[in-house]
């Protein structure tokens, strides 16, 4: 798959003056060398707590901002050299508000900034029928509520709609679902997925929500103070954290086996030596296998197989999986500032 999107070595310090009489420069270093590749057609997750570097790139990408050092590439587009090519292949989410208009309507904004794009008449108006239904935003009843009466659901929907509006093979999305109702939220990934891997288009998120970037990116890159400090497919940084993953198998055995005879068969036939069975009064069994990471779904099958072949009941099977959380904590314990 060919790469889309690069960043390479980015580079930003911020500063700010602080007081009037005793003029104090305070700097913040926001980006210390960000680089990453994304794969067309892929939904890439840039996940970091706030005020890790996240909107500062992507600004960058957007060719909002300059950075001090480094460069990127949009479909082979340097963001410095060639600004206004690379602002006609990509849609921008940046903030919800911004830069719509309160005493309009959904579908006259969404009018205005296709205008801007070059779009008019017919062409638009379909497009902006199809982009309203493709959002949820008709039966909302966007297309003749004004956006000062919208709710924070409704203008993250327009906002995806404006970004939409050109059909760009890029979109760059600044915490799209950050604030939003349930419902929106899970519109809003649905919709970036389906763009995705449905339609080919390559999608750039940022998020501080790891349970949204584990469902939703096929890669990811860790962003914490303004370094990459992981990346990867979401199983790979899981496997980065820990080399065993336990496994709990939950079967009832009634008077058919004992508790140390089926430790002994699980054992034997799986050839795993850390293997512990608990058996209650009522036959109930837990079994917990530690298996190396990578070996979790052969291993969980051959028991399950195990078990069944004895006569055995499964009531449940659990792979406990390392969460993102767990990557990002192991990942930022005594890290550099
Ligand atoms: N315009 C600015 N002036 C000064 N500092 C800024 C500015 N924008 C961002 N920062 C600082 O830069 C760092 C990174 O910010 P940002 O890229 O917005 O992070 P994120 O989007 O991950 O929360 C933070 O410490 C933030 O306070
Ligand atoms: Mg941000």
């Amino acid at each position: 798959m060919p790469t889309v999107i690069e960043a390479k070595d980015l580079y930003k310090t911020y500063t700010e003056k602080r007081g009037l009489i005793h003029r104090k420069v305070k700097r913040v270093e926001a980006l210390k060398g960000v680089s990453f590749k994304v794969e067309k057609g892929t939904v890439f997750g840039l996940l970091g707590p706030n005020g890790a570097g996240k909107t500062t790139t992507v600004k960058i990408l957007s060719t909002l901002l300059i950075p001090d050092k480094g460069r990127a590439w949009i479909m082979g587009y340097d963001v410095l050299e060639e600004p206004e090519k690379v602002r006609e292949i990509i849609g921008v989410s940046l903030s919800v508000e911004r830069g719509f208009f309160w005493k309009l309507t959904g579908y006259e904004n969404l009018k205005y900034f296709g205008m801007l794009r070059g779009l008019s008449g017919r062409e638009l108006d379909k497009r902006i029928r199809e982009l309203m239904d493709l959002l949820g935003l008709l039966e909302l009843g966007a297309d003749t509520k004004f956006y000062e009466d919208f709710s924070l659901g409704m203008k993250a929907r327009l906002s995806l709609a404006r970004a939409l509006i050109h059909d760009p093979p890029i979109l760059i999305l600044d915490e799209p679902t950050l604030g939003l109702d349930p419902a929106s939220s899970r519109h809003i990934r649905n919709l970036i997925v389906q763009l995705a891997h449905e339609e080919g288009k390559t999608v750039l998120i940022t998020s501080h929500n790891m349970w949204e970037v584990e469902v939703i990116c096929d890669y990811v890159a860790i962003i914490n103070k303004g370094r990459i400090i992981a990346m990867g497919t979401v199983p790979e940084l899981k496997r980065m954290v820990s080399r065993e993953i336990p496994i709990e198998i939950t079967s009832y055995a009634g008077k058919l086996v004992s508790e140390d005879d089926l430790e002994k068969i699980v054992k034997d036939a799986l050839g795993i030596e850390r293997v512990a069975v608990k058996m209650d009064k009522q036959g109930e069994v837990r079994i917990r296998i530690l298996v190396e990471n990578g070996m979790e779904d052969n291993v969980v099958n051959k028991a399950l197989e195990i078990l069944r072949a004895r006569g055995l009941r499964i009531l449940e099977a659990r792979v406990m999986e390392p969460s993102l959380e767990d990557v990002f904590i192991k990942l930022t314990s005594g890290a550099r500032s």
